[in-house]
């Protein structure tokens, strides 16, 4: 990579997925005075390890599930049993978001930790978190920071579920939209002042500033917002709708947090409109996805004033396919979250891919309320 970055002269890079975060590219590439998007090592941790991120909420009063680390199953069953179900069990590490149960019954609870211990997910399961269950609805909240200042920038709700309803295993996303009403600007505010702000200045303090993109999922329990994770990345798909209604110039935001200039940027602007996005995945996901299916009218979806986004695609014999998990983003916006849902629908339509499906609920809880006048 820096050997590639000092050849072709690269001037910004942004880095996407969180491994090579964890891994350091970061430090790696800031250390050759390449200016670079995304934390460091040590303040990537915050995904890195559920441990690290909970310890720093302790530490600096940040609300969040009660929880017990734990390194062995006998150690897990004495806080299983202290927490009693409801309860949730997560691996450590990074385990590419199947390392956490939400466990209704201590049954689940308890072979959730066995798989841990079991090794199934490498060094990512030498140490396990057992938390309090958190009662609420979810969202996703994100701000710009360069360790200093911080910018809030849009807000996001994701459908992790396969299938419709919210059911079935997780996945990375089956769509999103934005931003997400459920977060109001009163619980925004608290969100930034009781969770990101001491998180980025707790970091700070602590000798490793964050530098990036601060990706919180929250919960919207009685007590307020409490943090469930976060992520030190853009999620996906929440980025495609969050971009979708962008209005400023996205490089001079994420330039200025690689250089430390947040506080001489004017804050992110974003249209008001919704951007809902539908993902298009391959049959057999989340499991083994059946590669090769064809894919047409990729264009005709587009014609609609849809943009459809291409994550697992790739070309045979000039023609399109499915070339992975989740293969398309078919995104459009709307002055509603009820319209926007409408447009991508009406754009997914016109794709003819018999080896993909989609869910054809995403938005549903804000449908719902929409309906209902609220
Ligand atoms: P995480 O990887 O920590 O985001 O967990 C994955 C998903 O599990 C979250 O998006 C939530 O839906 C759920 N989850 C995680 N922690 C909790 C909690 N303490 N209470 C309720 N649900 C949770
Ligand atoms: N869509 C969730 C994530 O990117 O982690």
């Amino acid at each position: 990579m820096l050997e590639f970055c000092a050849a072709e002269r690269v001037g910004l890079v942004v880095v996407g997925p969180e491994a090579p975060l964890v891994d350091g590219l970061a430090d790696a590439l800031r250390a050759a005075g390449i200016p670079v998007f995304g934390p460091s090592k040590a303040a990537a941790q915050l995904e890195g390890s559920k441990a690290f991120t909970k310890e720093l909420c302790a530490r600096h009063n940040i609300p969040t599930a009660g929880f017990k680390r734990v390194t062995n199953v006998t150690q897990a069953t004495l806080a299983l049993a202290e927490f009693g179900a409801p309860v949730v069990v997560k691996a450590d590490g990074l385990a590419a978001g199947k390392g956490v149960t939400v466990a209704m019954t201590m049954a689940e609870a308890q072979a959730a930790v066995e798989e841990i211990f079991s090794g199934k997910f490498g060094a990512a399961g030498a140490e396990a978190v057992i938390e309090e269950f958190l009662e609420g609805e979810e969202a996703s909240f994100f701000a710009l920071t360069d360790g200093h200042t911080i910018l809030p920038f849009a807000s996001a709700q994701d459908h992790k579920r396969v299938g419709e309803g919210d059911t079935g295993p997780n996945t990375g996303g089956m769509g999103a939209y934005s931003p997400a009403h459920v977060l109001t600007p009163l619980l925004e505010g608290e969100a930034m002042t009781r969770i990101i702000a001491p998180t980025v200045k707790g970091l700070a303090d602590e000798g490793m500033p964050y530098s990036g993109v601060l990706f919180l999922g929250v919960m919207l329990t009685r007590r307020g917002p409490e943090l469930i994770e976060y992520n030190c990345r853009f999620g996906d798909p929440e980025c495609q709708v969050m971009l979708m209604r962008l209005e400023s110039d996205l490089v001079e935001l994420l330039l200025a947090c690689a250089e430390g200039r947040l506080a001489a940027i004017e804050p992110p602007r974003f249209s008001p409109d919704t951007a809902l996005t539908v993902v298009l995945a391959a049959d057999g996901y989340p499991g083994t996805p059946k590669k090769g299916g064809t894919i047409a009218g990729v264009e005709a979806a587009e014609a609609t004033g849809a943009r459809v986004f291409h994550a697992g695609t790739a070309l045979a014999d000039g023609a399109l396919v499915a070339n992975g998990g989740r293969v398309l983003n078919v995104t459009a916006r709307g002055a509603s979250v009820t319209e926007a849902q409408a447009r991508a629908y009406a754009a997914v339509d016109l794709i003819e891919a018999p080896d993909l499906f989609c869910r054809r609920d995403i938005g549903w809880r804000e449908v719902a309320r929409e309906a209902a006048g609220d």
